[in-house]
């Protein structure tokens, strides 16, 4: 079993890389660098990984890195769409998009349009912060809306769920997941996630965050819906909207296209 783990070159990404590896799958690791990804792969103890570099911020990047995976592999288990960024500075990216929407909902939109026909499973690493998102298909960068990091970080999770209902609906077996508060470099410049390390005890490993990662790209899952601790949850409406969801699949194609 071919599995593609995108942002596996540390936190969740690097853990489920792990325990999948010792669980049998041939991992693809796909991050930034280079050295990150080799010596998350050196640490695995299943059958020899593969590497690829992609950097998210540059869409380019990913149509190479989708048409590589094609050419690889005659076929891919599991795609994980984990790799994911929140930042607390508006910074556009030079295909003209808000880093967040780009990076967590727009590349691994393209990667997955891409590979849809190529790929058995996808998994995307959505969050909780996803029901704090007001996603507008209309304006996917809030240049006509406020911007806080966490308000943009919360639309674009909130886009991960919307995408996995989107493309349950278009026939590829979909799932996303909230992986709990999890000790990474995640958020790491802000109160909030400062906040949530110090106080014992709620803020979890990486291995414990990489769980329902692992569960559903090993078990078949209910394709379209949203897991919490390895099992369906009800998230807000905003996450899980047919019709907001259509929206915004034609507004993530007009955007790569745009
Ligand atoms: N930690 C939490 O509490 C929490 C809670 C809910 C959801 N999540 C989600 O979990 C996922 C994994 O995050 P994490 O907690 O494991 O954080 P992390 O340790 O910071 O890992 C993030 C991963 O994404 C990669 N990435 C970031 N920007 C990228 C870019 N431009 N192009 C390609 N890859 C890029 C990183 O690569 P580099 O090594 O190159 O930076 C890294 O591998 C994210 O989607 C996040 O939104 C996390």
């Amino acid at each position: 079993m071919i599995s593609v783990i995108t942002g596996a070159s540390a936190g969740i990404g690097a853990a489920a890389a792990s325990e999948l590896s010792r669980r049998g799958h041939k991992v693809v690791l796909v991050g930034r660098d280079a050295a990150r990804l080799k010596a998350v792969a050196q640490g695995l103890t299943g059958p020899e990984p593969d590497v690829l570099t992609c950097d998210f911020t540059r869409l380019d990047d990913v149509r190479r890195l989708a048409a590589d995976l094609r050419e690889r592999y005659e076929r891919i288990g599991v795609l994980a769409n984990n790799a994911g960024v929140m930042s607390s500075t508006r910074q556009v990216t030079a295909d003209g998009h808000e880093l967040m929407i780009q990076v967590n909902h727009l590349a691994p939109f393209l990667l997955t349009h891409t590979l849809a026909d190529h790929v058995d499973r996808v998994v995307t690493t959505s969050s909780m912060a996803g029901n704090s998102g007001r996603l507008d298909p209309g304006d996917l960068s809030r240049e006509r809306r406020r911007w806080n990091g966490w308000l943009q970080y919360g639309d674009s999770k909130q886009a991960n769920a919307l995408f996995t209902v989107a493309l349950a609906a278009r026939g590829t077996h979909a799932t996303c997941f909230h992986p709990g508060v999890i000790r990474t470099g995640f958020a790491g410049d802000t109160w909030l996630m400062r906040l949530y390390l110090a106080v014992p005890g709620v803020a979890k490993s990486p291995e414990q965050g990489a769980k329902t990662l692992v569960h559903l790209a090993t078990t078949e899952g209910e394709s379209g819906r949203y897991y919490v601790k390895e099992a369906p949850a009800g998230p807000g409406r905003g996450m899980r909207d047919p019709e907001l969801a259509d929206r915004l699949w034609e507004a993530s194609l007009s955007a790569l296209n745009g």
